[in-house]
C-alpha cells in the first residue's frame, strides 16, 4: 500500500457544520427512538435475529451466525426462505393486496401503478414464462433493462424460481454486457427493444444482440416492448416477446422455491482495481434481512409510506433500496425512469407533491445539481409530505447538506448520510434518524452491530482525527458471500489480514479512506485506490484507461474526475511517430463509449509527452486531479519527472 495516495477530502467546503438534533416533528413518530447499539453490543451476534425476524422463513434458522473460515460466514444457517415470497405473497396474506407496491413514472410521462396483487400476478406469470424457456434453479439470468416495471418484475420472477439474477446497468455498452454474461456463464437475457434517451428512441436490442454474438455460448433472450410504434422491432432466433410469454402463462402461479439462507440471490458486477469487473455474490436470508432492517431503522420506512429512492436498479442502491428492502417491508416504492430536469427542473418536486412522497433518498451529486439550479424549482411545490431525506454514494459537503435540509426538507426532515458498498449489501455507517444528532459532512456512527476501525498501512488503528483506511471489524448479515469468480479473489480483495497479517483476526478492507472524529462520527474521505464514480457506479480508472490504450498510437493513459464530479478527463501519451490529432481524440472518445458506455466518454482529452510518475513507475493521478480541478499542486517530490506537471498545466491553460 506504500505509494497509494490516500485521497484528500471529498469535503470541498472545508470544516463540518455544527451538530443538528433530530427535528421534533420527526421524533414524534419515528420508528426507532432508542439507540439499539448498546443492546446489540451486549448481545452480538444473536442481536441480528432482530433482522431475521422481519422475514417469513419456510424452515426456521438454527442459529443466527455460524462461524466459517474467515471471511466466509453463514448467516441464519438452516433457515430456508424465498425472497419473492417475502416481497409479495406474505403482504397479500397480511391484507395489503390492494396497496400500491410500485408507482412507475416513465420518461414520456406514462404512469403505471402495480398493487401488491398486480405485482404478484405478473411475477408469477413471468416466472412461469422463464421456466418454459428452460430456466432452472441456480441458472443465472442476466437482466439488461432501463427503469421500467419489468425490471423488478424480472428480478422477483428469478428469485421466485431460485434463479440468481445479474442485472447489468442499461447504459453499459455491448462489450461490457458480453463480459458480464460470459463471466456469469449466463444463458438467459432479459432486455428491451429500446428506450428514450434525450427524447430519441435509442436501440437497446441491437446492443444486446451485439453482446450475445460475441459470447461463446447460446443465449435465450426475452425482449420487452418498451417503445411500441416509436421503434418497430423484429425478433430473431432465440428471442421471445415478453408480453407474449406472459400472456401464454396468464393466471399461472408458481410455488416459490425454498432457498437455503446462504444460497445466492443475485450477482452484481462492480469494478475492481485490476480492471476486471468483480461479480459480488449476495446470499438470500442475510441479505434480505439486512436490507429490510436497515430500510426500517435508517430510512424509517413503514408499510404506510410512499418511498422514493432516485437511483437506478442497475446498481446496488436500487437492488437494496428500491426493490428488496422496501418490498420486503410492504411499502410503496417509486420507480422513476426519467431525468430530474425534463420536462423542467422541478420534475422531482412535482412528483413528490403529486405522489405525496414521505421519504426521499438520492446522491449528493444530484443535490449539488439542484442547488445550482436554484430554489425556485422546489419552491413551486408543496413538499410537506416529506418526513426524511437520505444520501448515498459519496460524501455530502456541508453546504449541499444545508441546502437539502432547508429547501427540500423545509428544516423538518432529518438527513441520513449513509455509507455502504456493493459488497456490504446495505448501509453500514449512518446516523439513526430518531436517535442521533446529525453532523453535516460526517456520515455518522457505525450502525448497531457493525464494528469500524480506521487503520494505517500496517493494519493497526490510527488515532482519532487521523486519516486511514476504513475497515469493518465484524461480519454482518448483508455482507457479500464471495466473488462469482471464486473465493481466492474475494480473500485478496477484501480481507485485510490476508495481505496485512498485523491487522489481526478478521477485518474487511473497504478501500475507502476515512477518519474517526473526536465524537465517534466517521468522515468518509473517498476512495483510497484509483476508483471513480460515474453514473452512480464505481469504475476503476484502469477500465477506462485500458479502453484508451486500445487505440492505435496511444502509449499510456490516465483518467481522473473533474470539477463536475462525474466528468472524465483523460491524459494520453502517444507512441513515437504518432502526433496528436482531432481524429485520434475522436478515436479515444469512441473507444471509451464502445467498451464502457456513453456516460464514461471523457469530457476532455489532453495529449502529453509523458504522464507524471513516481520513481517506481506508478502514475500519480492525484496530481492530474489537482491540475484538472485547478487546485494548487500537492507534493511532487516523489515524482520521477516533476517538470511534466507544469507542462500539462500550461497545455490546459492554452486550450
Ligand atoms: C462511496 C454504493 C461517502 C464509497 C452504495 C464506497 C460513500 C463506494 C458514501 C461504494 C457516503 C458510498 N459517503 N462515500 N455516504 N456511500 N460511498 O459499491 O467510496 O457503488 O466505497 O455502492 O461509494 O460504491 P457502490
Amino acid at each position: 500500500m506504500d505509494e497509494r495516495d490516500v485521497v484528500a477530502g471529498g469535503d470541498t467546503d472545508d470544516s463540518h457544520g455544527s451538530r443538528v438534533p433530530p427535528p421534533q416533528g420527526f421524533l414524534e413518530q419515528a420508528t426507532v427512538t432508542e439507540d439499539p447499539r448498546p443492546s446489540f453490543e451486549n448481545n452480538w451476534p444473536a442481536c441480528w435475529s432482530a433482522a431475521g425476524d422481519l422475514l417469513e422463513w419456510d424452515d426456521p434458522y438454527d442459529a443466527v451466525l455460524e462461524d466459517g473460515e474467515p471471511p466466509f460466514y453463514d448467516w441464519f444457517p438452516g433457515g430456508t426462505l424465498n425472497a419473492a415470497y417475502n416481497c409479495l405473497d406474505r403482504h397479500l396474506h397480511a391484507g395489503r393486496k390492494n396497496r400500491a407496491a410500485i408507482h412507475w413514472e416513465g420518461k414520456d410521462g406514462e404512469r403505471r401503478t402495480y398493487t401488491y396483487r398486480d405485482l404478484y400476478v405478473e411475477v408469477n406469470e413471468f416466472a412461469a414464462g422463464l421456466r418454459s424457456l428452460g430456466v432452472e434453479e441456480d441458472d443465472v439470468v442476466t437482466i439488461y433493462l432501463p427503469m421500467v416495471p419489468e425490471l423488478p418484475i424480472a428480478m422477483l420472477a428469478c428469485a421466485r424460481i431460485g434463479a440468481p439474477h445479474s442485472v447489468v446497468f442499461a447504459g453499459l455498452s455491448a462489450s461490457a454486457l458480453a463480459t458480464r454474461i460470459e463471466a456469469a456463464g449466463s444463458a438467459y437475457l432479459v432486455t428491451c427493444d429500446g428506450y428514450y434517451r434525450r427524447g430519441d428512441a435509442f436501440n437497446q436490442q441491437r446492443k444486446a444482440e451485439n453482446a450475445v454474438l460475441s459470447v461463446d455460448h447460446d443465449v435465450e433472450t426475452v425482449v420487452v416492448d418498451r417503445l411500441g410504434e416509436a421503434l418497430p422491432h423484429v425478433l430473431g432466433r432465440d428471442q421471445h416477446d415478453y408480453d407474449t410469454l406472459v400472456e401464454a402463462h396468464a393466471g399461472e402461479t408458481i410455488t416459490p422455491v425454498p432457498r437455503e439462507s446462504n444460497d445466492m440471490l443475485f450477482v452484481m458486477y462492480t469494478s475492481g482495481t485490476t480492471g476486471e469487473p468483480k461479480g459480488v455474490v449476495h446470499g438470500t436470508g442475510g441479505y434480505l434481512a439486512y436490507v429490510a432492517w436497515t430500510a426500517r431503522t435508517v430510512l424509517d420506512v413503514t408499510p404506510e409510506d410512499t418511498y422514493w429512492c432516485a437511483a437506478d436498479i442497475g446498481w446496488i442502491t436500487g437492488h437494496s433500496y428500491i426493490v428488496y428492502g422496501p418490498l420486503a417491508l410492504g411499502t410503496t416504492t417509486v420507480l422513476y425512469e426519467g431525468t430530474p430536469d425534463y420536462p423542467d427542473r422541478d420534475r422531482l418536486w412535482e412528483l413528490i407533491e403529486r405522489l405525496a412522497v414521505d421519504i426521499f433518498y438520492t446522491a449528493p451529486t444530484a443535490v449539488r445539481a439542484f442547488m445550482k439550479w436554484g430554489t425556485e424549482y422546489p419552491s413551486r411545490h408543496d413538499l410537506s409530505s416529506l418526513r426524511l431525506l437520505g444520501t448515498v454514494g459519496e460524501p455530502i459537503n456541508p453546504r449541499a447538506w444545508q441546502w437539502y435540509y432547508d429547501h427540500i426538507g423545509g428544516g423538518e426532515c432529518p438527513i441520513v448520510d449513509t455509507w455502504w458498498q456493493t459488497e456490504t449489501g446495505g448501509m453500514a455507517i449512518s446516523t439513526i434518524p430518531g436517535v442521533d444528532d446529525m453532523h453535516p459532512g460526517a456520515a455518522g456512527k457505525p450502525l448497531p452491530g457493525i464494528g469500524v476501525d480506521v487503520v494505517g498501512p500496517d493494519g493497526t488503528a490510527v488515532e482519532a482525527g487521523q486519516t486511514g483506511y476504513l475497515t469493518l471489524t465484524r461480519p454482518w448479515p448483508g455482507m457479500a458471500k464471495t466473488l462469482y469468480s471464486g473465493d481466492d479473489r474475494f480473500l485478496q480483495e477484501y480481507w485485510l489480514a490476508h495481505s496485512v497479517p498485523e491487522a489481526g483476526d478478521w477485518r474487511y478492507g473497504s478501500g475507502d479512506a476515512a477518519r474517526v472524529d473526536e465524537d465517534g462520527y466517521i468522515t468518509i474521505l473517498g476512495r483510497a485506490d484509483d476508483v471513480l464514480t460515474l453514473a452512480g457506479q464505481r469504475f476503476s480508472t484502469m477500465e477506462i484507461e485500458s479502453a484508451i490504450v486500445g487505440v492505435e498510437g496511444v502509449a499510456e493513459a490516465a483518467v481522473v474526475v473533474g470539477p463536475e464530479g462525474d466528468d472524465v478527463h483523460a491524459y494520453v501519451s502517444l507512441e513515437g511517430g504518432t502526433e496528436p490529432s482531432a481524429a485520434l481524440e475522436q478515436s479515444v472518445l469512441d473507444r471509451v463509449e464502445l467498451s464502457i458506455g456513453r456516460f464514461a466518454r471523457p469530457r476532455r482529452v489532453v495529449f502529453t509527452p509523458e504522464l507524471p510518475k513516481t520513481r517506481s513507475g506508478k502514475i500519480m493521478r492525484r496530481l492530474l486531479e489537482d491540475v484538472t480541478n485547478g487546485k494548487p499542486l500537492g507534493d511532487t517530490s516523489a515524482l520521477r519527472n516533476p517538470e511534466i506537471v507544469g507542462e500539462i498545466r500550461s497545455t490546459i491553460d492554452q486550450e
